[in-house]
């Protein structure tokens, strides 16, 4: 159960961070309603927000998922890949310092948050061009020291490894074909290529927020029986980044 959530307003820069897609450029102002409307989805969650606001010196500080990985047990400082990021951490490190002292990721280890994917008390790592080998092996050993088990995954293309995978609950995963072996192929919901977007969605306590605009995913994921919070997610995908994104849940 989550009780509490960190997110970053976006910045009058937004359009200046990293992206691979060819969506055009965000609109600020309505990049800063869908935040809210991100923020008022995850209240209706049950969880209580540090809402920071937007730091001009990274374009990419909305996407506060990459600067740490937390659960209650443990919360661990990451250190991004991507040179333009480094340094968004600090904030972070200086909030979750008030839930216990963190741990951190140190040199020569990168790791973003986005590489990393929680499955109950498992962890799948992804080895991305923003998380080295080094960073992995790190986060697996806090990690293991708090009773969570750990794996390595490659993460060939795309971002991060949960561009393309996301954990539901109850044993299933959301899955493009790339990561679709991670589990057995019962529990996994493969979208449609023109869906592959929608791989990217978040379970916060007894709902599940999924991108608007991918109705065949929707229909595949309500056979599963979740309650759904729809969330308009068209400037922030314009920056390669997703509903997991936009939080750091704990
Ligand atoms: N735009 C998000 C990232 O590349 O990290």
């Amino acid at each position: 159960m989550y009780t509490r959530a960190i997110v970053r307003r976006p910045g009058r820069n937004l359009a200046s961070g990293i992206t691979t897609s060819n969506l055009g450029q965000p609109d600020f102002n309505k990049a800063l309603e869908q935040h809210a409307a991100y923020c008022d989805a995850l209240k209706r969650c049950g969880v209580e927000l540090t809402v920071l606001e937007a730091d001009e010196r990274y374009p990419d500080g909305c996407f506060v998922e990459d600067t740490a990985v937390v659960n209650n047990m443990v919360k661990v400082i990451s250190r991004p890949g991507a040179a333009s990021r480094r340094g968004e951490e600090e904030e972070i490190a200086r909030v979750l310092a008030g839930f216990g002292p963190p741990e951190s990721i140190t040199p020569p280890g990168t790791l973003e948050g986005g590489d990393v994917l929680r499955a109950e008390n498992h962890y799948f790592i992804g080895l991305s061009a923003r998380t080295n080998t080094e960073g992995a092996r790190q986060l697996s050993a806090i990690l293991s020291k708090h009773g969570f088990t750990s794996a390595v995954i490659r993460v060939e293309a795309g971002l991060h490894l949960k561009s393309d995978i996301a954990y539901l609950g109850n044993g299933n995963f959301i899955s493009t074909p790339v990561f679709s072996e991670i589990a057995h192929p019962a529990n996994t919901i493969i979208p449609d290529r023109d869906e592959y977007y929608s791989a990217n969605c978040l379970r916060v306590n007894d709902y599940l927020l999924i991108p608007i605009g991918f109705p065949k995913s929707k229909m595949q994921i309500r056979k599963l029986s979740y309650e759904i919070i729809e969330l308009e997610m068209s400037e922030f995908r314009k920056m390669d980044g997703g509903l997991t994104c936009l939080s750091l849940l704990f």
